[in-house]
């Protein structure tokens, strides 16, 4: 009993694939969910004898998702394992502007894979191992927004002040959880963001000034700050976290 297992959402780009792709490199056995699979971590995988899998599934329908996940550990050998986790990392930002200007399909994605996911693949990872001896961890990423409103980003601001409250919720039912907060990092995401209509989006200038003067942390060096902070001996004694002050 001395392996961990990850599963970790949004491995396909940006620092979920970063985040998946460290913890191959340490030989964990990593169970990776998005709509794309990445042929990087499928060579690392190969090429460091690692255990890889990748499902791709959309987690806009989480439901289908999170029986499958539960299921998936029902059926594993518990024994194999001295600490297992779920790093809620996939998310998504609509185009920058007032709810008004965003289709209603879009919104609604945004808080499937950004809410509604993290709460249904949460509980499904704690019914599917309850009753392991492995210590369980999950650790949902949230972000500034989260704790502070922001023009044109509404859906976003909202799905991770919902993450936040549904951690420090589930923090006082007694669940090993963290809601940290991994910095500005150079992925797509960020892309999306400085690439908005200012005339929609009154933070654009900001975003893309981010880029321009180099302010964005590499996918790889986020990643690394988000699993040190994941393997930290106090996981979990301050439900709402960021790397920055950490
Ligand atoms: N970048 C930043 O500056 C920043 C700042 C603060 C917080 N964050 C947070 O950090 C996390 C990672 O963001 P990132 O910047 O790495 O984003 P990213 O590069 O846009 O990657 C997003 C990941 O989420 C997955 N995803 C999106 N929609 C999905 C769906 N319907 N079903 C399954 N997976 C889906 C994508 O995979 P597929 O498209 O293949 O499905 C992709 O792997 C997010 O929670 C984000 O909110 C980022």
């Amino acid at each position: 009993m001395a392996e961990q297992l990850f599963i970790v959402t949004g491995t396909s780009r940006g620092m979920g694939e970063a985040i998946a792709h460290h913890l191959l490199q340490q030989g964990h056995l990593v169970l990776g969910i998005a709509r794309q699979q990445s042929t990087a971590l499928s060579i690392a995988a190969r090429n460091r004898g690692a255990e890889l899998m990748q499902w791709q599934a959309d987690l806009s329908q989480p439901l289908a998702v999170a029986v499958r996940m539960r299921e998936w550990l029902q059926g594993l050998d518990a024994s194999r394992f001295e600490r297992i986790h779920l790093i809620n990392n996939a998310a998504l930002v609509n185009t920058p502007g007032p709810v008004e200007t965003c289709p209603l399909e879009a919104l609604s994605g945004t808080v499937r894979v950004g809410l509604e996911a993290v709460l249904l693949l949460s509980a499904a990872f704690l019914q599917g191992s309850q009753d392991w001896a492995a210590e369980r961890r999950i650790l949902n990423i949230s972000s500034g927004l989260g704790r502070r409103a922001m023009a044109g980003a509404a859906p976003y601001c909202a799905i991770k002040a919902g993450l936040d409250n549904l951690s420090k919720a589930m923090a006082l039912d007694g669940c090993k959880v963290v809601a940290l907060a991994p910095g500005v990092i150079d992925t797509e995401m960020q892309a999306q963001l400085r690439g908005g209509d200012p005339a929609l989006f009154p933070e654009q200038a900001k975003f893309a000034a981010f880029k321009k003067d180099g302010l964005l942390d590499s996918p790889a060096s986020a990643a690394q700050k988000v699993l040190r902070y994941l393997a930290r001996q106090d996981f979990g004694a301050q439900v709402l976290a960021d790397v920055r002050e950490a």
